[in-house]
């Protein structure tokens, strides 16, 4: 039988990769806390519950279904996807959450300064100044660049590692180690993390550092095709490089001001590692190299 005191948190984007990868940590670590799966499938929500997982239906865009959604909820996982969409569906979400009680929020947000200027990272410091301005406690997480992203909007042209932004390095990060920081900070509780924004980056690369990690992982030789930001311009209006299809178009072109602002030197300050997965996990955070081995077969499928 459940055990009520045990606090249920509400994760949001459960189908998708970070989402996923939370529920699982969460349920490595069973009765600490109930996690309950969204989705705005009413067929994926279904068929959860007849797993004998908990689960309900949420659609962002509609918020007449967040107050069944939140019922019984004491702490959600706030996430949204690649669209411009998440600045009226946070906002929502959050009232919402400070009407149904519940006591923590822990949202997704990017690895920004507080003063960024390109959309996407402009929309994330908004919500996350809403979230501060509700009632209930928060916690942020700001990743730097998914290593997943080598595996969609990074993945390997023609056999080479496309870089549009010079030499310039960022930061990398695996989704597991996103994954494992969240669900700490969810099953720790507001306690401990509330008004904390805690910033992963593992891997300091640049795309000919990236592609070198790879050749010596896959044991296979991959170039690294080293552009600037008027170069994807191009590619793009050629129509040789296409958004991912989860991606508006407004998120799409701010993806490419982040470039150029990380190209240009105005991003020099996200230029680091941070050890927050030491600091919460007590454990080095996954490197490129390990990663890449643990999607070796994804990534020689991308060469073939
Ligand atoms: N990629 C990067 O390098 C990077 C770096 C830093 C931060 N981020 C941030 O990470 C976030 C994306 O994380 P991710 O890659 O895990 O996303 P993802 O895999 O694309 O998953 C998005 C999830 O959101 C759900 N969703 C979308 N619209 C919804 C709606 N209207 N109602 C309910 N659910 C909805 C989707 O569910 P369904 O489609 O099943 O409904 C899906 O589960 C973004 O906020 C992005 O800014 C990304």
């Amino acid at each position: 039988m459940q055990n009520t005191d045990t606090p249920r948190v509400l994760v949001l984007g459960a189908t998708g990769r970070t989402g996923a990868a939370v529920v699982k940590e969460l349920e490595a670590t069973p009765g600490q806390v109930v996690p309950v799966r969204a989705s705005r499938s009413e067929t994926t929500v279904e068929q959860w519950i007849k797993e004998g997982k908990e689960a309900v239906r949420i659609d962002l865009d509609d918020p007449d279904t967040f107050p069944d959604a939140l019922e019984g909820i004491d702490r959600v996982f706030l996430m949204t996807g690649y669209t411009s969409a998440m600045n009226h569906q946070t906002k929502t979400l959050v009232d919402a959450a400070e009407d149904a009680g519940v006591s923590f929020l822990v949202h997704l947000g990017v690895f920004g300064d507080k003063r960024s200027t390109d959309p996407h990272f402009a929309w994330h410091e908004l919500v996350e100044r809403y979230i501060a301005g509700s009632k209930v406690a928060w916690a942020n997480v700001h990743p730097h660049v998914f290593m997943e992203n080598l595996l969609g909007i990074n993945r390997l042209r023609d056999g080479r590692m496309v870089w549009p932004m010079g030499d310039k390095q960022v930061g990398w990060i695996a989704g597991d180690d996103i994954a494992a920081v969240v669900a700490r900070i969810l099953a720790d509780g507001p306690d401990i993390h509330t008004g904390k924004d805690y910033y992963l980056s593992a891997d300091l690369l640049n795309g000919a550092e990236v592609a070198e990690v790879l050749s010596a992982t896959l044991g296979q030789d991959i170039p690294a095709l080293v552009l600037g930001p008027d170069d994807l311009q191009r590619m793009i209006d050629a129509g040789l490089d296409v958004a991912p299809a989860n991606m508006d178009a407004a998120y799409a072109a701010s993806t490419l001001i982040w470039a150029r602002q990380t190209y240009e030197g105005r991003m020099d300050y996200s230029a680091v590692t941070t050890s927050t997965v030491q600091d919460l996990l007590g454990r080095e955070p996954v490197h490129l190299g390990s990663w890449a081995a643990a999607h070796r077969q994804e990534l020689l499928g991308q060469l073939s």
